[in-house]
């Protein structure tokens, strides 16, 4: 961390100190329960938090809500009647960005109406030194920030903020430690997002997460168990195991020899029907775990394996460190061992100097792998990074054009890969009602696939069969099969 002194209530992320990556082992630390004095601050007043950016940050947005209902808040999703609003934010890309400062000014008003009400910023932006100058210059009505590193001090932070005329800025640009037993508010009831591990320690060029999320550290085997056995004790259906690179978990252990494949071995072993894990990087993505995953189980049959590029070229200026023929060679592996694989990835265009024949090596790459979806992005500079010194000539229109015709060749190929499931029964994990039409159920395949149909709101939370009858690009329309039962792969 910059500096112990907290009286000052200042500390200030330093982009230089985030790059570093400290030799010293992570140390594993238990959250000290909110002392007395602390627990009813909250009483009689609302909060509303506004999530922005990854799982990692919804997550995040759990801890946070737990914490704020131990002080003693209720939550309210209405920023008239709300005491204090935190938006937890995302600095992956520009766009990400500006909807929060739009947000922020946007919220300006509410402030002034209303001068009790705190207002807090954290997330990775609050990582990034070029906007905490920008908040402090221009929206000095913001009361409090604070870091990625530091959220179990929030009940600490947020009692500053209350008594202080200043702005509290707490953010620390070195790591922190783990921290164990943050209370959790979580916001589904059927599934539950787990931690493995933090940070990210592979610098790609043009990511800003290294930097806001410092270097890559594991939790404690026993520590992640436990956390599922519990889950699957109180009636969890599904866990997602988060990390930025679940497949560098464990590497950092000196005591234990442990990693990934090992991990979802011993998950494989607990009574929870469906366990997913966000995301892998194709790099570490070992035989091992292709060989666990093959077991199936509760294991389900996806995998998000992030690509980014087709072309080796570019991806050797992303130091993604690997190539084009490698990454088809762990497709192909993955297929093998498990044929009705469904894999969805993520891709860059427009990285600066891309050429038209490097970004048709991506659409090619597409069509390839036959991706069941993708998330596609327009590359955006950010600052710090090494690709935002890069020379990139290539205009906006042209990304623009790209990010079109790539999107096309994804569509098409999902559309056709759910055309096969045309008359198939598939297993569903029903969620509620669909957002579009009440009337209407929605659930999940294992492997992710939205799922529409009508049946009894009794199901909502089980696991039931469903023949699909329609299916479109985005999802599977189909039939409630009422007779025949799942059983639960576990
Ligand atoms: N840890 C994950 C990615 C987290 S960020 C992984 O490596 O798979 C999610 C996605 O945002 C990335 O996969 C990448 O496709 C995209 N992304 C990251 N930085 C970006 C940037 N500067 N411009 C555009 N897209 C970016
Ligand atoms: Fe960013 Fe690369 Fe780390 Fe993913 S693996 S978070 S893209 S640096
Ligand atoms: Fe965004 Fe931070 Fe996640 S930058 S994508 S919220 S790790």
């Amino acid at each position: 961390m910059a500096t112990k002194d907290y009286s000052k209530y200042f500390v200030a992320p330093d982009l230089k100190q985030a790059k570093r990556r400290g030799k010293e082992e992570t140390q594993v630390l238990q959250f000290e329960p909110i002392p007395e004095d602390m627990r009813q601050i909250g009483r009689d007043k609302r909060y509303l938090l506004m999530t922005y950016g990854c799982q990692m940050n919804v997550h995040d947005s759990e801890n946070i809500a737990g914490m704020l209902e131990q002080m003693g808040y209720t939550a309210t999703d209405r920023e008239q009647e709300a005491d204090v609003i935190l938006l937890n934010t995302c600095a992956v890309r520009e766009n990400a960005e500006d909807k929060v400062f739009g947000t922020i000014g946007r919220l300006k008003q509410l402030k002034l109406e209303n001068p009790e009400l705190i207002l807090g910023v954290c997330g990775c932006m609050s990582q990034e030194e070029a906007v905490v100058h920008r908040l402090l210059q221009s929206y000095p009505y913001v009361d409090l920030i604070f870091g990625t590193h530091n959220i179990h001090r929030l009940p600490h932070l947020l009692k500053n903020a209350l008594y202080s005329k200043e702005m509290v800025v707490e953010v620390w640009s070195k790591e922190g430690d783990v921290v164990e037993n943050m209370p959790k508010v979580r916001s589904d009831g059927l599934r539950a997002w787990v931690n493995i591990m933090y940070g990210c320690d592979k610098f790609c060029t043009y990511c800003i997460v290294p930097y806001t999320r410092g270097k890559e550290r594991s939790r404690r085997p026993e520590d992640v168990l436990r956390e599922i056995r519990e889950l699957a004790r109180q009636g969890y259906q599904e866990v997602t195991l988060l990390g930025q690179n679940v497949n560098a978990y464990g590497k950092d252990f000196k005591d234990i020899n442990y990693l990934f494949a090992d991990l979802m071995d011993d998950v494989r072993k607990i009574g929870i029907p469906r366990v997913r894990f966000t995301t892998s990087h194709p790099r570490d993505f070992d035989d091992h775990l292709i060989e666990v995953l093959a077991k199936r189980g509760n294991l389900v049959e996806h995998i998000h394996l992030p690509v980014q590029s087709g072309s080796s070229e570019i991806l050797k200026r992303m130091a993604r460190k690997y190539t084009r023929e490698q990454y088809l060679e762990l497709v192909r592996k993955i297929k093998q061992a498990i044929p009705d694989v469904s894999l969805t990835t993520d891709i860059i265009v427009g990285f600066p100097g891309e050429t038209e024949e490097q970004f048709a090596e991506t659409l090619s790459l597409v069509k390839e792998v036959e991706y069941d979806s993708a998330y596609t992005f327009i590359y955006s500079p950010r600052e710090g990074t090494p690709a935002a010194k890069m020379e990139d000539d290539i205009p906006m229109e042209v990304k623009k054009e790209r990010l079109l015709r790539l999107n096309e060749v994804v569509n098409e190929i999902a559309r056709r890969k759910n055309e096969a499931f045309r008359g198939q029964v598939v297993e569903v994990l029903v969620e509620g009602e669909s957002k579009k039409n009440a009337e209407v159920l929605s659930g999940r395949t294992r492997t992710n696939k939205l799922v529409n149909f009508r049946g009894p709101k009794e199901l909502i939370g089980k696991m039931v069969s469903v023949q699909i009858t329609e299916p479109q690009t985005w999802t599977l329309n189909g039939v409630w099969l009422k007779e025949s039962s799942v059983r639960v792969g576990v």
